[in-house]
């Protein structure tokens, strides 16, 4: 097994998950735990994770300076790295920040170092740091660098310790899946095999925690989380699923009609519709800070389940497609920054009346795919772009009126039909249109016109913790802007979004 330690990092889960993928078993752990519980786990290697912290902070994560006596492989990443460079007499400079994607060079002479395995003399990997290691602890060299960062990749042969100042974990990290990989299966002699989804585990499951006669509510929204969700519940307690939505207006155009529709193909049944528009519209006038909007369309949401559960009797579970970076980027881990709070985990209010059931809680978007393509949903809504529950709220930059909310999802719509009519809708992760509340002069039919800068956003990702940007052909953002300009009323001006994530975020608010 191998013992992660976690020092706060959003990502640690991936490093996680990414191990489990290959079938090695994995433990996160709070870096606290005292060195004699860690020896019982008698772990096969350990990873230090990243974590927001700095190593000269009073306050930053340590651990015991005996395990680094255990024997056991240890991979230092971020942070990791510095706090093993750190406590092992090296130092650690902050200030020479570095975010995104780097081109990392590797010293490939030493045949011996089994960590460098099938990677290439030069691949792009993913850094997110304030702090760099300008010290060695002794024993250790440099195998491979960027051009502002010189240790960035570093060992201790002897001693079998590995410092990455980038994430291997990220997708975005060409070859960090073998590095994972090597360190498992060729520094810790772990063995390789594929982990496998079990629907039918998962459904026991949902059996098991339901009960026979118990009806569960779920919130739907037509996208891939909620509609896996409800089927895997459906396939589960049949007639006593419930499926509600909720019209809160904030939606894509027509995702109401294509619920019903998905309801009546794949579940044989009708979904309670409740139409709240103008309530959601009344609630979140004059609001601007997102957070607020957020915490107010997650509580009436659920407001709502709960007044509509309690018409119908034998309600125990209100079940919602939260899966696992929902989870993980609202409340961190122990340690982890709180970035934004996802409505459907944070604005829960403290006193629900039912009780929770959330089959997705531990899945990653693929894998999440891969359960509602086993469950025969049909690709267009297995590869649906996410969309997030506050929907276009967050999408608004300020006050959200009816009249931004429609010039908004007119907007989304053309980008949408365009990104489609050119093949690329299949091809990025999400796709969408900021109402920026920014003015620029255009000319507009011989007149002087003053209106609202739209910024488009299309970028690629698969693990949601990191994101770069759709390279769109020049023609097709052509298109896109000239259309948006010409058809929305009130529109000037079109700009692209070329930020990664990190340091952006993929929503603007
Ligand atoms: P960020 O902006 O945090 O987005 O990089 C990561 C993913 O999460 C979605 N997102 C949300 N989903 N409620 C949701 O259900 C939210 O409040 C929320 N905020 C962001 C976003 O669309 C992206 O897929």
């Amino acid at each position: 097994m191998i013992l992660i330690f976690d020092f706060g990092s959003q990502t640690c889960h991936l490093i996680a998950r990414r191990l489990s993928n290959l079938g090695v078993e994995v433990k996160i752990v709070d870096p606290e735990l005292e060195i004699e519980k860690i020896k019982k786990l008698d772990p096969a290697g350990i990873i230090f994770s990243g974590g927001p912290a700095s190593v000269y902070q009073r306050k930053a994560p340590k651990i015991d300076r005996a395990v680094f006596d255990l024997g056991a492989p240890i991979l230092g990443i971020c942070y990791g790295w510095q706090l093993i460079a750190y406590l092992l007499g090296g130092k650690v400079v902050s200030g020479s920040k570095e975010y995104g994607p780097a081109a990392i060079k590797l010293k490939l002479k030493d045949k011996e170092l089994k960590i460098l395995d099938n990677l290439p003399q030069s691949f792009t990997v993913w850094l997110s740091h304030g702090d760099t290691v300008n010290k060695l602890p002794s024993g250790f060299r440099v195998i491979g660098s960027t051009k502002d960062v010189r240790a960035c990749f570093s060992v201790n042969k002897k001693r079998k310790i590995y410092g990455l100042q980038f994430h291997p974990e990220v997708e975005h990290t060409v070859k960090g899946k073998d590095i994972l990989k090597n360190f498992a299966q060729k520094i810790c002699r772990l063995k390789i095999k594929k982990r496998k989804i079990s629907l039918t585990k998962i459904i026991q499951k949902i059996k098991k925690e339901v009960g026979r006669n118990n009806k569960v509510v779920c919130a739907v929204s037509g996208g891939i989380d909620s509609t896996t969700t409800a089927v895997l519940i459906g396939r589960a307690i049949g007639k006593n699923l419930i499926p509600i939505y909720i019209e809160n207006g904030l939606m894509r155009l027509g995702t109401k009609e294509e619920v019903k529709k998905t309801f009546k193909k794949l579940l044989q049944m009708e979904p309670i519709i409740i139409d709240k528009q103008e309530l959601f519209l009344k609630k979140l006038k004059g609001v601007i800070n997102p957070e607020e909007k957020r915490k107010i369309i997650g509580s009436l949401y659920i407001r709502l389940f709960e007044k509509e559960a309690q018409k119908i009797k034998g309600v125990k579970y209100l079940a919602q497609g939260t899966i696992y970076s929902d989870v993980i980027e609202s409340k961190g881990t122990k340690k982890a920054s709180k970035i934004k709070s996802h409505h459907n985990v944070a604005g829960l209010p403290e006193k629900m009346k039912l009780k929770l059931i959330e089959p997705l809680r531990s899945f990653y978007k693929d894998e999440v795919r891969l359960i509602g393509k086993k469950l025969g949903l049909a690709d267009s809504i297995v590869f649906k772009q996410p969309f997030p529950g506050p929907g276009q709220a967050i999408r608004i930059i300020g006050q959200i009126t009816k009249d931004r909310l429609q010039k908004q999802q007119q907007t989304d719509q053309i980008v949408l039909q365009e990104l489609e009519k050119a093949g690329w809708l299949k091809k990025v992760f999400q796709s969408f249109p900021i109402m920026t509340g920014v003015k620029s002069t255009a000319v507009k039919g011989d007149a002087r016109f003053y209106g609202e800068v739209v910024a488009l956003r299309v970028y690629g990702s698969s693990d949601i913790m990191t994101a770069s940007w759709s390279r769109l052909p020049y023609d097709l953002l052509q298109k896109i802007a000239s259309r948006i300009v010409n058809e929305v009323a009130g529109v000037s001006r079109v700009v692209y979004d070329i930020t990664t994530k990190p340091p952006a975020t993929m929503e603007w608010e």
